[in-house]
């Protein structure tokens, strides 16, 4: 079936709000989630927000065996491919889980893949693979480089997918490089919930702003940019979800051209595409856009840089307009106010 999608990591926080943008756009979609890092709460909602049931399987991506049970009993137009861990962090501490997780996952679910002839990808890569980029904005022909194992599963990630594309033409595997993903869906119902304390800035600033945590830690002010602190490319989580479906409204384009005709070749092969807004906001500028919204003061302290961050990173976003025709829409303004509704209605998460 040509609009039936197979979700890998579809109750995070991305894949939640990307399986609502799916089905609104017509995909049918099956989820694919171990729930290591989501909960199925999250699915519970997504299938009242659209107003019917989601097809959910609880499973490991590196279980080939649970994987060829659910393509045997479906016929997929393609995968889109969130799951994986995220904390760099904790990648750090914990490289073995990491690279079995994201790297060893990823080659079981392409090897089931090529098994049912199921040729068609959307990878959940990061702007991490940049490393400290030389240039700004970043653009997708930037010389990669990551410092840390979660970055590095991603970059690996990104060359099997290309030493796949090179063997055989007949795969189309786009690589989505997200910049900051932010915000939550605009009905409050579905939003980031990072276990434990957040590493991230957004929920930070948030749980600092409903009074869970008591301040907010700004990690150096003495960086080469507008006012010192760390400048990103924070890009509204719905945005992001459509480009999800941009790219595979590209896809089924590319591949339906010269349609019956067996000496044309009109799979993607292995094309990168960053997602991202391409505008920089400072940690000072989000703290002050997050307090005026939620009418809340966040107090902060400024301490050392963290290990390992960089000055500034933002996206050229030429590549996603022009061949996927799409752009990010929402302001700061919004990505607080949805963050703000989300934090409000379920001060802890899912639970
Ligand atoms: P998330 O943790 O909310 O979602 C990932 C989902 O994958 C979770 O539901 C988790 O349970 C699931 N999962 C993890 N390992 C799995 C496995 N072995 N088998 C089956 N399911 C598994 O994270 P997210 O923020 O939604 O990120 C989605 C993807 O996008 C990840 O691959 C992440 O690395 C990537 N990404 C995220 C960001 C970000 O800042 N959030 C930025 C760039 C890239
Ligand atoms: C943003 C800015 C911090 C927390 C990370 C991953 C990256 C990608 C997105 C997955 C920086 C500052 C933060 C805090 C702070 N994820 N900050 N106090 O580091 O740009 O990217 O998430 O692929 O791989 O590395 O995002 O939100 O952690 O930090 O001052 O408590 O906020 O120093 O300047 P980052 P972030």
């Amino acid at each position: 079936m040509k609009n039936k999608i197979l979700v890998t990591g579809g109750a995070g926080y991305i894949g939640s709000h990307t399986c609502i943008a799916l089905h609104q756009a017509g995909y049918e979609i099956v989820v694919y989630d171990n729930l290591s890092n989501s909960s199925r709460e999250a699915i519970n909602r997504v299938s009242h927000l659209i107003g019917a049931p989601i097809e959910f399987i609880k499973g490991d991506i590196r279980d080939a065996k649970a994987l060829r049970q659910v393509f045997d009993a479906h016929q997929f137009f393609g995968v889109i491919h969130f799951a994986g861990l995220k904390a760099v962090g904790e990648s750090v501490a914990k490289p073995l889980l990491y690279y079995n997780n994201n790297v060893s996952g990823t080659i079981t679910l392409l090897e089931v893949m090529t098994e049912y002839d199921v040729k068609n990808l959307v990878f959940s890569s990061s702007a991490t693979v940049y490393g400290d980029p030389e240039t700004l904005p970043i653009d997708e022909t930037a010389p990669r480089s990551c410092t840390n194992p979660y970055g590095q599963s991603k970059l690996t990630v990104e060359h099997i997918l290309e030493d796949l594309a090179v063997s055989d033409t007949s795969w189309s595997l786009i690589s989505l490089r997200y910049f900051n993903p932010v915000g939550a869906h605009p009905s409050g119902q579905i939003g980031e919930d990072p276990n434990d304390i957040p590493n991230n800035l957004m929920p930070y600033i948030s749980q600092v702003a409903v009074g869970k945590l008591e301040k907010l830690s700004i990690f150096g002010n003495d960086y080469p940019t507008v006012d010192g602190t760390g400048v990103r490319d924070f890009i509204h989580v719905t945005d992001l979800a459509q480009g999800h479906v941009s790219a595979l409204n590209y896809l089924d384009k590319q591949l339906s051209l010269n349609e019956g005709d067996t000496t044309q070749q009109n799979s993607v092969g292995f094309l990168p595409i960053n997602l991202g807004t391409g505008k920089g906001t400072s940690v000072l500028e989000l703290v002050s856009a997050f307090s005026e919204v939620s009418r809340q003061a966040i107090p902060y302290q400024f301490t050392g840089r963290r290990a390992g961050d960089i000055a500034s990173c933002y996206a050229s976003v030429s590549s996603a307009k022009d061949l996927l025709g799409w752009e990010a829409k929402l302001s700061i303004t919004d990505m607080c106010q949805d963050t703000w509704r989300w934090q409000i209605a379920n001060p802890n998460g899912y639970n």
